[in-house]
């Protein structure tokens, strides 16, 4: 299969799957969630970068022109220390900096994400190589992931530990914040009710996409032919609710109960 692989700790970097498919309809696109071990965004670096290698090791197994790390607490275990690889490995913190440096009008950047993102600062590290001058302020939001997990959108609940998370940094006078976790754009509306439309939310997969055209790998034809292979390391009838939920019309192929320590591993 000639196809860009996708990689989550679970069901949230569909919302990446899903940019990434209505730019290149045509192309193939194998997505591998490894929900048997989420959350990465609770554990340290070391063992997010082991899950990582299997993560990869095993989606190379299926002829791929490229690696998409759509977890935010993935790809800074992996700019950590980053990984040998045949094809591409790209990355969301990257590209979500460089997008928030450029929007950003008064360089005073928010950067929301799990603990081990948040605890990492290479948002902070990225953001600073573009533009020294800026004044970056973090703060982790643990509890949204499982608020998105639950469906509670756009809910008075969410709303409020919204505010909890956000109310701190929003004293700093920031006017642009990076979603710097797959879940946070599924909450937009929300965010955007507690900081007000004056602040720019970034959303990584935007540069991502940038990214991923300059390596002129993607199939651009624009006849919607593509497959989508789903993957996950563990299943449940609410998870499935949940892939539908998040990729919404985007319609995927197959979806497979895999075991990454059964074969394939590096
Ligand atoms: N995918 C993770 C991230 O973007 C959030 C969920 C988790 O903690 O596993 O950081």
């Amino acid at each position: 299969m000639n196809a860009i692989g996708v990689f989550d700790s679970g069901v949230g970097g569909l919302t990446v799957l899903k940019a990434l498919k209505a730019r290149w309809p045509a192309e193939n696109f194998v997505y591998l969630a490894d929900t048997a071990r989420l959350p990465y965004g609770s554990k340290s670096l070391g063992t997010i970068h082991n899950y990582c290698t299997q993560n990869i090791n095993y989606l190379l197994t299926f002829g791929l022109k490229a690696v998409v790390v759509a977890c935010n607490s993935a790809s800074t275990a992996i700019l950590e220390k980053p990984l040998a690889c045949s094809v591409p490995i790209l990355n969301v913190v990257a590209p979500g900096a460089r997008k928030a440096v450029e929007i950003s009008t008064r360089q005073r950047i928010g950067v929301l994400g799990t603990r081990a993102t948040v605890y990492s600062k290479a948002y902070v590290h990225a953001i600073l190589r573009l533009s020294p001058d800026a004044m970056v302020t973090q703060a982790p939001c643990p509890l949204w992931v499982p608020l998105v997990e639950e469906g509670w959108i756009d809910d008075p609940i969410t709303n409020l530990i919204i505010y909890r998370y956000v109310g701190a940094i929003l004293k700093h006078q920031i006017d642009t914040i990076i979603l710097g976790c797959t879940h946070y754009p599924v909450l937009r509306n929300s965010i955007v009710k507690v900081v007000g439309s004056e602040v720019a939310l970034v959303d990584s997969s935007l540069g991502l996409i940038e990214d991923l055209e300059k390596l002129k790998i993607c199939n651009e034809e624009k006849s919607n032919i593509g497959k989508i292979k789903l993957l996950c390391t563990d299943f449940s009838p609410r998870m499935e609710e949940t892939f539908r939920l998040l990729l919404a019309e985007t319609e995927y192929d197959s979806l497979e109960l895999i075991d990454l320590n059964a074969e394939h591993l590096g």
